[in-house]
């Protein structure tokens, strides 16, 4: 059967997701709220969201600044520190203000200064969360300078995300923007029961090692982890496409100024919310696998974090829209968009 031009799925939701705060979450987030009907919002803000207040002053600040008649719901997460408290990380839980936990192995990436130094630190939050059913989501690298960047995500495998699940046999956890081949078999083999599921990200889909040096450095191409050679974006694609529960849709869009990409040390992101649901659906396309998109990116998720999929559809047509060459920042700086200036091959119709 011929691959159709025109796609209705349920609205999708971004699994993992960077706002910022103020202009810079201004920018963005029409992007976003446009595409998904809901986001799990990273708490790696300068100082991170550790606390129930901060999270309630953060999610009001992101419903202040949606379009009018968004119906767009920022789900908040709990930046986790060696000194997190259970009580206050549960409260926040039972009363709706965040959703789930955020470990950064100390100094992983962007903003993780504050993250967990040894996971012995904070086994009482984590005997809580697996008491409480809620989920802690992983960024999956061991932070050993020892260790190559592009095995980090391989060796955070055996050496710290097997044992946390043996230890922890009931908590349920997500490994973010999974990279590897290795983490993609880790994953299935551990989802039984849905106590592990992985979120993918649409860059990590289309961009492979090479492709960060094509002709020179490619400074916008940079995030964490760090893509890895071709085999492991093939393994990607056929995990996302294969339409299997423990594994849904998290963009990881990351927008940072362009200063500070094309710098002697430019920070780690990839910014993709102008075209996220159209870069997956081109990817899933490419697989032939379109009618696994809404599995991935819309049903999969809800069904991983105990939510209802969202009520509505989107639609999207095949046929290019141009992705902006910058985003306008009010503060005065601009960000460059993944894609910039290209035409999409999926477009959304309102
Ligand atoms: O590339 C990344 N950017 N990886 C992360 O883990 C953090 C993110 C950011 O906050 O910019
Ligand atoms: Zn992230």
């Amino acid at each position: 059967m011929p691959a159709p031009d025109r796609l209705v799925i349920r609205r999708p939701d971004d699994w993992h997701l960077h706002l910022r705060e103020g202009a810079m979450l201004r920018a963005v987030l029409p992007f976003t709220a446009r595409r998904f009907g809901r986001a799990i919002i990273m708490p790696n803000l300068k100082p991170p969201v550790t606390t129930v207040a901060r999270a309630r002053a953060y999610r009001d600040e992101i419903m202040a600044a949606l379009p009018p008649g968004a119906a767009f719901r920022p789900l908040m997460t709990c930046y986790l520190t060696d000194g997190a408290d259970p009580d206050e990380i549960d409260r926040g839980f039972r009363d709706g203000d965040w959703v789930a936990v955020k470990l950064y192995p100390a100094h992983a990436t962007t903003n993780s200064a504050h993250g967990v130094t040894d996971l012995a630190r904070v086994r009482p939050v984590l005997q809580r969360m697996e008491r409480i059913g809620m989920p802690l989501l992983i960024h999956g690298e061991v932070t050993d300078p020892e260790i190559d960047i592009f095995d980090r995500e391989a060796v955070f495998l055996e050496r710290t995300l097997a044992p946390l699940l043996a230890e922890h046999p009931g908590l349920r956890i997500v490994l973010e923007h999974v990279t590897t081949a290795d983490a993609v078999a880790f994953v299935r083999a551990n989802a039984a029961g849905g106590r592990l599921g992985a979120t993918i990200t649409a860059h990590h889909l289309i961009v492979n090692r090479t492709h960060m040096f094509q002709g020179g450095i490619r400074p916008h191409l940079y995030c964490l982890p760090i893509a890895k050679r071709e085999t492991h974006r093939l393994a990607l694609r056929e995990a996302a496409a294969s339409g299997e529960a423990c594994f849904f849709l998290g963009t990881d869009s990351a927008p940072h100024p362009i200063a500070d990409k094309e710098s002697a040390c430019g920070c780690a992101g990839v910014f993709t919310a102008p075209s996220a649901i159209e870069l997956y659906a081109e990817v899933f396309d490419e697989m032939g696998a379109l009618d696994r998109l809404e599995a991935f990116a819309s049903l999969n998720g809800p069904r991983f974090y105990r939510m209802d999929p969202n009520p509505g559809t989107i639609t999207l047509q095949r046929g290019g829209e141009t992705v902006p060459e910058r985003v306008a920042v009010a503060s005065g700086s601009e960000v460059l968009p993944f894609r910039a200036g290209e035409a999409t091959r999926w477009r959304l119709l309102d």
